[in-house]
């Protein structure tokens, strides 16, 4: 794989999977754009890519629930490289979690103040919605690109305490997914969306049952993101692939 003179932009890449995308991105000598709302720690990042001498970096300070700032970045992007070739939607996560509410107690959902869910809500959907309205634009003049979105096993098992997670990742899995596909056809624009089981960006998802007996090196969901970007994958479009090790396959009876 070589992504030579493509573009990639990348959300939520101070950390996690975000991060190695856009650093796998780099080593297959595209250029990346990182955005994250952690500016210190995207600056380091970004430092290190370019120290590499592959791939081309910036970063650029994006929170995705602000439109506003999602339109500044896309600008920029575009400005700075001249196309945006692949769009991936990293940020996320359960609200209960990143808001830091306190797990011990497990406060049932009509408990949990409505601010932490609009928050999740807001970055799982609303962000990745506000990237393809601004993306596109762009996408749409060059007649070509590629979103990816990240949806969840959560998508399709629900869970009743973080309640919006899976209601937001469910919206990208399949509608936001298949409208944006919809509408690319004609501009030879793809969508895909990527669902993980448990991956090991965080210690505790060694816990989390998947049919295979281990949950996934974040190595592994990226591999499937950068096949779907490549000359290879161009025919996969309009479709949430499951990446799970096989828990979405579990006998539930
Ligand atoms: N780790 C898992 O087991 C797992 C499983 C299924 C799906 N996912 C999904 O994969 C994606 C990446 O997960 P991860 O574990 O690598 O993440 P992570 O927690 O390591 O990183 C998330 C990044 O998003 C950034 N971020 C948070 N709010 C933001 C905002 N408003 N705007 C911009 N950036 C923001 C954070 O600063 C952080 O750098 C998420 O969408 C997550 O829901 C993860």
């Amino acid at each position: 794989m070589n992504f030579a003179g493509k573009t990639a932009v990348s959300t939520g890449a101070a950390s996690g999977m975000g991060l190695l995308f856009a650093q796998n991105f780099a080593d297959l000598c595209g250029n990346v754009v990182l955005c994250d709302v952690n500016e210190e720690v995207l600056n380091e990042k970004v430092s290190e890519i370019n120290a590499k001498g592959k791939g081309h970096a910036i970063g650029i300070r994006c929170d995705v629930r602000n439109y506003a700032q999602v339109c500044a970045a896309v600008e920029k992007a575009a400005e700075v490289f001249g196309s945006i070739d692949v769009m991936a939607n990293f940020a996320g996560g359960a609200a209960i979690r990143m808001q830091k509410v306190d797990k011990e107690q497990y406060p049932e959902f009509p408990d949990v103040p409505i601010e932490v869910y609009d928050w999740g809500l807001d970055v799982n959907l609303k962000g990745p919605f506000y990237f393809a309205h601004a993306v596109l634009r762009q996408m749409r003049k060059q007649n070509s690109g590629l979103i990816i979105n990240i949806g969840s096993i959560a998508g399709m098992e629900g869970d009743q305490y973080s309640m919006e997670y899976p209601t937001a990742k469910a919206g990208l899995m399949f509608g936001l997914t298949k409208s944006i596909a919809q509408f690319g056809s004609k501009y030879n624009i793809r969508c895909v969306c990527v669902s993980p089981g448990p991956v090991l960006t965080r210690e505790n998802m060694a816990n989390m049952r998947t049919l295979l007996g281990r949950a996934a090196d974040p190595q592994e969901i990226i591999d499937l993101c950068l096949f779907i970007a490549s000359e290879k994958g161009q025919f996969i479009n309009g479709e949430n692939i499951m990446i799970d090790g096989g828990r979405n396959a579990f006998n539930r009876g």
